[in-house]
Order: structure tokens, then C-alpha cells, then sequence
């Protein structure tokens, strides 16, 4: 085929603001590789239809979060002149395509994709239907199948994505192969590409459960004003060992050190100015883990420095949100356009798919 651009295609479904998990997880990542200037075509996707799997009774919550988002991406440093926002549900290709992949995946091999299986016991749908517990919708079963056309509607060469996605992207990778294997080389077959730093895979909650989650209220929002994020972070949970200030402590599985590792550790670029400038005894994060390690160190300073360099990071998030908060029609416009630019690429793989399928009748 000869498909020689480089492009990337990931997305979030739009059930809840984002929050600095995602931040580090993944919209900081996307903002670099927008600016790298490596990419010949990025693509963004809100995957409200993805939501609608689960959330079938509940489209209200979709519609306003995609809004939210939006918001989010945009104000992350999204540059919609460098990289297209799409909403998945006006992308009709795919679900054509999803139609055509549904018949070269078992329902055994869609059974067996852990994080589905993962979701479904979370959600508390069952493999039987019983009086306490409901049934599997298809769509939501099927939902790995549709985002293999997601990605490979757009040929998309890297997908950016959380651990979590890993199995999504596998099965997508062999409905690629599956397909190219039966109706000749057609779809372009993608990367995953994970977070680089620990820290980033997964934030813990404010509260130390290994999740954030809307649920338990254990989130800073990307959309947080300066106020709920200082006393949010004042309030963290930390090391329970560490009673006084001169009893050495824990730093392992202490959220204030897991988040200043993802915002202030070694691989940031920014750590050595923020030290300098709000944590000046210490050369880096390293020396300040061992202070605290020894014991001397207090959870307060700590969690000082960590609100620095929290709200160093957050406030231009800020300032970009609250300029397009401004005009929320031009929000929308960005989303049309990024979506009918979507729609047409979509489009020429889906004619492609036709094609290579012979059922292209009317030539
Ligand atoms: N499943 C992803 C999530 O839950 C969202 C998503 C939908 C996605 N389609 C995608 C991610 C395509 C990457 C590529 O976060």
C-alpha cells in the first residue's frame, strides 16, 4: 500500500471531566507529540458512542461531557490547527466498519480480552442474566471491535494509550492481520504506545486507593480552581507510619511522592526550575525522598512544595480554559471541523475496505 505517514489516533470516552491522572497519563504525552512536528496527521476522539455502551439510559451525561472534554483537551494545549478533534458518533464509516471486522473476531476471542472482561464485573454485567445482576448489552460486548475500526479508520500508525487499552489494541492488531490476511493488504497495522514513567501509568487517588475515580471523590480536575486544588492536595493522604516529623517515612506507595514524581521527577523538564524555585535545599526529587526517607522532613512541606508544583502546571491549563470558556460556540466549530475532517479520511478507508471486500458493485 505503500502507506508511508505517520499518524496517531487515541481518544477518551466522554463520561466525566479529565483529571490529572489523565493528564499524566496521557494529554501531556499527546500535547508533546502534537508540538514534535513528527506527525503527518493526529487525531483526537471523543468516543461518545463508546460511552453510549454503558450508558445507554443516560445520554445526557455524554452530551455534557463531551463539552467538558473539549474543554479539557483544548485547555491541556490541544492545538486544533495541529490536531484534529473528532466526536466518533457523526463518523459514519465506522460503524460499517465495525460490521465487517464483527465477522473475523469469535465471540470466544471477545470473552477472553481482559479489560472487557475487567469492565464487565465491574459494571456488574454478568454472563447470565439473573435477578441481581443484568446482562451484557451487545454493544458494549462488542465494543472492542468497534474501536478496531476507530483506529484503523484512520490508519492510524500510533495509538497512545494507557496500559489498560493494551488488549484493545492487541485484538485490533489481529483484526488487521485477519483482514489483510483474507481480502489482500488494506488496513494499516498500528502501535501501541504506553506512558514512559510509572508514576504517570496510574495516579492514585488523593486518598491513596490506586484509582481516581469520580465515585470517591478522590480527583483533582484539570478543571479545579487554585483554591480546591491547594486544599485537596493539604488534605492528601500520605505515609500513616510517618506520626511526627522526625519519623522516618515512607515515599513507595505515598500518593504526595507517586504525584511529585509524575509532575516534578527526574524525566520532567521543568523539575530542576521548580526545585530551584520552590524547593531550593534540594537538588532534585531524589534528595527530598531521602530527607524523608531518614525522617526531619514534614508531610506539610512536602505537600507545600507539591501544591507549588501542582498549580505551576495547572494554571496555564487554566488560562487557555477560561479564554475558550469564552465562547463555547467556537468550541463547537472546532469539533465540526475536526470531525468533518475525520469523516472524510474515514471515508477513503471505508471505500478502500469496499474495495478490497468486492462489494464495491457500482465501481
Ligand atoms: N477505550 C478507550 C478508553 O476507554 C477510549 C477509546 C475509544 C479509544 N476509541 C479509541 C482509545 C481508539 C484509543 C483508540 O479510554
Amino acid at each position: 500500500m505503500g502507506n508511508r505517514k505517520k499518524v496517531i489516533l487515541t481518544g477518551d470516552r466522554p463520561t466525566g471531566k479529565l483529571h490529572i491522572g489523565h493528564y499524566v497519563g496521557s494529554l501531556r504525552r499527546r500535547v508533546e507529540l502534537q508540538n514534535s512536528g513528527e506527525f503527518d496527521d493526529i487525531f483526537i476522539m471523543i468516543a461518545d458512542a463508546q460511552a453510549l455502551t454503558d450508558n445507554a439510559k443516560d445520554p445526557g451525561k455524554i452530551r455534557e461531557n463531551l463539552l467538558n472534554v473539549a474543554l479539557d483537551y483544548l485547555s491541556a494545549g490541544i492545538d486544533p490547527a495541529k490536531s484534529h478533534i473528532l466526536i466518533q458518533s457523526m463518523i459514519r464509516p465506522l460503524p460499517e466498519l465495525t460490521a465487517y471486522y464483527m465477522n473475523l473476531v469469535t465471540v470466544q476471542r471477545v470473552r477472553r480480552n481482559p479489560t472487557v472482561k475487567s469492565e464487565m464485573k465491574m459494571r456488574g454485567f454478568s454472563e447470565e442474566e439473573s435477578d441481581n445482576e443484568e446482562g451484557t448489552p451487545v454493544g458494549f460486548f462488542c465494543y472492542p471491535i468497534s474501536q478496531a475500526a476507530d483506529i484503523t479508520a484512520f490508519d492510524a500508525t500510533v495509538v497512545p494509550v494507557g496500559e489498560d487499552q493494551e488488549p484493545m489494541l492487541e485484538q485490533s492488531r489481529e483484526i488487521v492481520r485477519r483482514f489483510n490476511g483474507i481480502y489482500g493488504e488494506t488496513l494499516v497495522l498500528p502501535d501501541i504506545m504506553l506512558p514512559g514513567n510509572k508514576a504517570s501509568r496510574r495516579l492514585p487517588g488523593t486518598d491513596g486507593t490506586a484509582k481516581m475515580s469520580k465515585s470517591l471523590g478522590n480527583c483533582i480536575y484539570l478543571s479545579d480552581d487554585e483554591e480546591t486544588v491547594s486544599k485537596a492536595v493539604m488534605t492528601m493522604y500520605t505515609d500513616p507510619t510517618h506520626l511526627k516529623v522526625s519519623d522516618p517515612g515512607h515515599t513507595d506507595d505515598n500518593p504526595v511522592f507517586i504525584y511529585l514524581e509524575a509532575f516534578a521527577g527526574e524525566d520532567n523538564p521543568d523539575a530542576k526550575a521548580l526545585f530551584e524555585e520552590y524547593a531550593p535545599d534540594y537538588a532534585d526529587l531524589n534528595e527530598m525522598e531521602e530527607h524523608y526517607r531518614r525522617g526531619g522532613l514534614g508531610d506539610v512541606k512536602v505537600k507545600r512544595f507539591l501544591n507549588s508544583v501542582l498549580q505551576e502546571s495547572l494554571s496555564p491549563i487554566r488560562k487557555r480554559r477560561a479564554e475558550y470558556e469564552k465562547d463555547i460556540p467556537a468550541v463547537y466549530e472546532i469539533l465540526r471541523e475536526g470531525t468533518a475532517y475525520a469523516e472524510a479520511t474515514a471515508e477513503r478507508t471505508l471505500s478502500r475496505v469496499r474495495k478490497a471486500m468486492g462489494i464495491d458493485y457500482f465501481g
